[in-house]
């Protein structure tokens, strides 16, 4: 799988971060009843690769990658229990070579211009530009589009249901990440039907 193949399966990709384990299965399969499969369970809590491997096991539907992948052992650890995806808040060429080499597919961060080139030079054109509305935006977005005429992005961070769509109207924004689709309260009360509606409603986002 290319980490672009992930925008296929809908305009968001939630960023979710798990506390407890036993909130990962019905929050995945919570997301997936909304139509959203493409999951990025965030390496922020000590139960992180715990709840991924919770999802990967009970919920087959889901595409299960990890986000905050900050290093070389992140990626490790989490190709060794079966992560489809990383997405790093940033880049490094020692990230971006070892994922290659792990065969682990990397959606790369980037927010300057040399960065892009970076990620670019070392075989990645599919990015996420992250914090994206604290870095500029729509507007940095469409100031990119055409020296990086090959590059799409998924913005992440500042993202919300008002603006993506003005964001997924992009042409080289082919997706979006965005933590609103699982709500830290909605999570710890296990609202899981407000998840599935807020993922079903995250569908009308493209427009
Ligand atoms: C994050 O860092 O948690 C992600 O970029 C999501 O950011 P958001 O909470 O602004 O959607």
């Amino acid at each position: 799988m290319k980490t672009i193949e992930l925008a296929q399966y809908g305009p968001v990709i939630p960023v979710i971060v798990l506390d407890r384990l036993e909130d990962a299965v019905p929050l995945a399969r919570a997301l997936v009843a909304g139509g959203v499969r493409v999951l990025e369970v965030t390496l922020r809590t000590p139960v992180a690769l715990a709840c991924m491997e919770a999802m990967i096991r009970e919920v087959p539907e889901a595409i299960v990658g990890a986000g905050t992948v900050r290093s070389v052992a992140d990626a490790e650890a989490v190709k060794k229990i079966g992560a489809r995806f990383a997405v790093s808040p940033g880049y490094t060429s020692a990230i971006g070579e070892a994922c290659l080499a792990l065969d682990l597919p990397l959606l790369p961060g980037v927010s300057t211009a040399s960065e892009v080139m970076t990620a670019n030079a070392d075989g990645y054109h599919f990015l996420k530009l992250f914090p994206a509305t604290a870095v500029g935006g729509l507007s940095l977005l469409k100031a990119f589009a055409s020296p990086f005429h090959d590059v799409s992005f998924c913005p992440t961070g500042g993202l919300t249901p008002e603006n993506a769509p003005q964001f997924l109207a992009l042409p080289n924004v082919k997706v979006c990440g965005g933590s609103w689709l699982t709500p830290a309260d909605a999570v710890n009360h296990g609202d899981w039907a407000r998840i599935t509606e807020l993922a079903q409603a995250s569908h009308a986002l493209r427009r």
